[in-house]
Protein backbone atom coordinates (compact mmCIF):
# COMPACT_ATOMS: atom_id res chain seq x y z
CA UNK A 1 0.00 0.00 0.00
CA UNK A 2 1.63 3.39 -0.50
CA UNK A 3 0.87 6.55 1.09
CA UNK A 4 1.09 9.92 -0.21
CA UNK A 5 2.28 12.74 2.24
CA UNK A 6 0.85 16.10 1.36
CA UNK A 7 2.60 19.53 2.17
CA UNK A 8 0.88 22.71 2.18
CA UNK A 9 3.28 25.11 0.79
CA UNK A 10 2.86 29.07 1.77
CA UNK A 11 4.83 31.38 -0.78
CA UNK A 12 5.95 34.56 1.25
CA UNK A 13 6.07 36.37 -1.96
CA UNK A 14 3.34 37.30 -4.83
CA UNK A 15 5.38 38.94 -7.18
CA UNK A 16 4.66 37.36 -10.14
CA UNK A 17 8.47 36.53 -11.01
CA UNK A 18 9.13 35.37 -7.41
CA UNK A 19 12.33 33.38 -6.98
CA UNK A 20 10.76 32.17 -3.94
CA UNK A 21 7.37 30.63 -5.65
CA UNK A 22 9.76 29.25 -8.42
CA UNK A 23 11.67 27.39 -6.24
CA UNK A 24 8.51 26.19 -4.01
CA UNK A 25 7.41 25.18 -8.00
CA UNK A 26 10.73 23.57 -8.26
CA UNK A 27 10.91 21.41 -5.14
CA UNK A 28 6.86 21.04 -5.81
CA UNK A 29 8.06 19.24 -9.45
CA UNK A 30 11.29 17.29 -7.25
CA UNK A 31 9.51 16.29 -4.73
CA UNK A 32 10.49 12.80 -3.32
CA UNK A 33 8.15 9.82 -3.86
CA UNK A 34 5.33 9.77 -1.77
CA UNK A 35 5.37 13.07 -1.01
CA UNK A 36 2.65 16.32 -2.42
CA UNK A 37 3.43 19.93 -2.35
CA UNK A 38 0.03 21.91 -2.86
CA UNK A 39 1.22 25.23 -3.31
CA UNK A 40 -1.38 26.97 -1.72
CA UNK A 41 -2.30 30.15 -3.96
CA UNK A 42 -4.78 33.47 -2.96
CA UNK A 43 -2.74 34.44 0.25
CA UNK A 44 -3.34 38.36 -1.93
CA UNK A 45 -6.93 37.65 -1.38
CA UNK A 46 -6.79 36.75 2.42
CA UNK A 47 -7.96 40.50 4.24
CA UNK A 48 -5.40 41.25 7.30
CA UNK A 49 -6.43 39.12 9.75
CA UNK A 50 -9.26 40.73 12.11
CA UNK A 51 -11.30 39.14 14.55
CA UNK A 52 -14.42 41.41 13.66
CA UNK A 53 -14.15 39.11 10.18
CA UNK A 54 -13.62 36.25 12.28
CA UNK A 55 -16.96 36.24 14.53
CA UNK A 56 -19.16 34.39 11.91
CA UNK A 57 -18.84 33.05 8.74
CA UNK A 58 -14.88 33.71 7.81
CA UNK A 59 -14.33 35.17 4.36
CA UNK A 60 -14.36 32.33 1.69
CA UNK A 61 -10.43 33.05 1.28
CA UNK A 62 -9.55 32.25 4.83
CA UNK A 63 -12.14 29.31 4.48
CA UNK A 64 -9.95 28.05 1.81
CA UNK A 65 -6.87 28.74 3.41
CA UNK A 66 -7.93 27.02 6.24
CA UNK A 67 -9.28 24.11 4.25
CA UNK A 68 -6.19 23.41 2.30
CA UNK A 69 -3.77 23.26 5.14
CA UNK A 70 -6.14 21.09 7.67
CA UNK A 71 -6.00 18.75 4.29
CA UNK A 72 -2.71 18.61 4.73
CA UNK A 73 0.26 16.56 6.79
CA UNK A 74 2.76 19.12 7.01
CA UNK A 75 3.33 22.93 6.02
CA UNK A 76 6.15 24.54 4.47
CA UNK A 77 6.64 28.17 4.28
CA UNK A 78 9.01 29.46 0.97
CA UNK A 79 9.23 32.54 1.80
CA UNK A 80 11.97 35.77 1.15
CA UNK A 81 12.96 38.45 3.68
CA UNK A 82 11.40 42.03 3.96
CA UNK A 83 12.86 44.08 5.95
CA UNK A 84 14.86 42.05 8.39
CA UNK A 85 11.02 39.71 9.20
CA UNK A 86 8.73 38.06 6.76
CA UNK A 87 6.62 39.26 4.50
CA UNK A 88 3.24 40.50 5.80
CA UNK A 89 1.37 38.39 3.66
CA UNK A 90 2.84 35.49 5.02
CA UNK A 91 2.77 36.49 9.20
CA UNK A 92 -1.18 37.04 7.87
CA UNK A 93 -1.76 33.65 6.54
CA UNK A 94 -0.25 32.34 9.90
CA UNK A 95 -3.04 34.42 11.45
CA UNK A 96 -5.68 33.17 9.74
CA UNK A 97 -4.47 29.31 10.18
CA UNK A 98 -4.15 30.27 14.15
CA UNK A 99 -7.65 30.20 14.82
CA UNK A 100 -9.97 29.50 16.31
CA UNK A 101 -7.44 29.60 19.22
CA UNK A 102 -6.14 26.01 20.59
CA UNK A 103 -7.80 24.50 16.82
CA UNK A 104 -6.72 26.45 13.96
CA UNK A 105 -5.66 24.30 10.77
CA UNK A 106 -1.90 24.87 11.99
CA UNK A 107 -2.21 23.58 15.22
CA UNK A 108 -0.01 20.42 15.36
CA UNK A 109 0.96 20.37 11.80
CA UNK A 110 4.74 19.70 11.70
CA UNK A 111 6.22 22.94 10.02
CA UNK A 112 9.56 23.84 7.98
CA UNK A 113 10.67 27.01 6.26
CA UNK A 114 13.03 27.89 3.89
CA UNK A 115 13.65 30.57 1.35
CA UNK A 116 15.94 32.37 -0.76
CA UNK A 117 17.23 35.84 -1.08
CA UNK A 118 19.69 38.12 -2.71
CA UNK A 119 21.63 38.60 0.54
CA UNK A 120 24.92 36.81 1.98
CA UNK A 121 21.95 35.68 4.69
CA UNK A 122 19.14 34.28 2.80
CA UNK A 123 16.52 35.75 4.39
CA UNK A 124 17.78 33.92 7.97
CA UNK A 125 15.60 36.70 9.88
CA UNK A 126 12.49 36.42 8.16
CA UNK A 127 13.14 32.43 8.60
CA UNK A 128 13.74 32.71 12.22
CA UNK A 129 10.40 35.64 12.69
CA UNK A 130 8.23 32.66 10.62
CA UNK A 131 9.34 29.45 12.62
CA UNK A 132 8.45 31.25 16.06
CA UNK A 133 5.20 32.80 14.93
CA UNK A 134 4.14 28.99 13.27
CA UNK A 135 4.90 27.51 16.89
CA UNK A 136 3.17 30.25 18.68
CA UNK A 137 0.01 29.33 16.52
CA UNK A 138 0.50 25.96 17.65
CA UNK A 139 2.63 24.77 14.83
CA UNK A 140 5.21 21.85 15.59
CA UNK A 141 8.60 23.19 14.21
CA UNK A 142 10.61 20.75 12.72
CA UNK A 143 13.97 22.41 13.70
CA UNK A 144 15.98 20.69 11.08
CA UNK A 145 13.92 21.87 8.15
CA UNK A 146 15.40 25.27 7.90
CA UNK A 147 17.30 26.48 4.94
CA UNK A 148 17.99 30.00 4.51
CA UNK A 149 19.77 30.00 1.27
CA UNK A 150 21.74 33.13 -0.62
CA UNK A 151 21.01 33.48 -4.36
CA UNK A 152 23.83 36.08 -4.31
CA UNK A 153 26.37 33.82 -6.48
CA UNK A 154 24.20 30.48 -7.07
CA UNK A 155 21.31 30.05 -9.42
CA UNK A 156 19.16 28.92 -6.55
CA UNK A 157 16.67 27.27 -8.68
CA UNK A 158 19.80 24.66 -10.70
CA UNK A 159 22.15 24.13 -8.63
CA UNK A 160 22.48 20.94 -7.85
CA UNK A 161 23.72 21.25 -4.72
CA UNK A 162 21.43 23.82 -3.22
CA UNK A 163 18.74 21.95 -4.59
CA UNK A 164 20.07 19.05 -2.66
CA UNK A 165 19.86 20.73 0.56
CA UNK A 166 16.25 22.05 -0.19
CA UNK A 167 14.69 18.64 -1.05
CA UNK A 168 16.65 17.20 1.74
CA UNK A 169 14.55 19.81 3.60
CA UNK A 170 11.43 18.60 1.99
CA UNK A 171 12.02 15.25 2.85
CA UNK A 172 13.10 15.65 6.40
CA UNK A 173 9.93 17.08 6.99
CA UNK A 174 8.24 15.08 5.23
CA UNK A 175 9.29 12.02 6.91
CA UNK A 176 8.77 13.60 10.33
CA UNK A 177 7.57 11.48 13.44
CA UNK A 178 6.69 13.19 16.60
CA UNK A 179 8.79 11.82 19.57
CA UNK A 180 6.17 9.77 21.55
CA UNK A 181 6.69 10.49 24.99
CA UNK A 182 7.83 7.74 27.18
CA UNK A 183 5.36 5.73 29.39
C1 LIG B 1 10.09 45.70 0.81
C2 LIG B 1 11.32 44.84 0.64
C3 LIG B 1 12.15 44.61 1.72
C4 LIG B 1 13.26 43.77 1.59
N1 LIG B 1 14.03 43.49 2.70
C5 LIG B 1 14.96 42.52 2.62
C6 LIG B 1 15.63 42.06 3.79
O1 LIG B 1 15.42 42.55 4.89
N2 LIG B 1 16.51 41.05 3.68
C7 LIG B 1 16.76 40.44 2.46
O2 LIG B 1 17.53 39.48 2.42
N3 LIG B 1 16.17 40.87 1.33
C8 LIG B 1 15.27 41.88 1.38
N4 LIG B 1 14.60 42.31 0.25
C9 LIG B 1 15.00 41.75 -1.03
C10 LIG B 1 14.25 40.47 -1.33
O3 LIG B 1 14.86 39.42 -0.64
C11 LIG B 1 14.32 40.20 -2.83
O4 LIG B 1 13.63 41.22 -3.53
C12 LIG B 1 13.73 38.83 -3.15
O5 LIG B 1 14.02 38.50 -4.47
C13 LIG B 1 12.23 38.84 -2.98
O6 LIG B 1 11.77 37.52 -3.09
P1 LIG B 1 10.94 37.03 -4.35
O7 LIG B 1 11.91 37.04 -5.53
O8 LIG B 1 10.52 35.66 -3.99
O9 LIG B 1 9.82 38.00 -4.57
C14 LIG B 1 13.54 43.16 0.35
C15 LIG B 1 12.68 43.43 -0.75
C16 LIG B 1 11.60 44.24 -0.60
C17 LIG B 1 10.67 44.47 -1.78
Amino acid sequence: MSETTTVAVLVGSLRADSLNRRLAEVLRDQAPEGVVLDIVDGLADLPFYNEDLDAGDAPAAAVALRERVAAADRVLAVTPEYNGTMPAVLNNAIDWLSRPYGAGAIVGKPFGVVGATPTPYGGKWAHADTVRSAGIAGATVVEDVLVSQSALEVDVLTDTEVLGRLTGAVQTLAAYQPATSAA
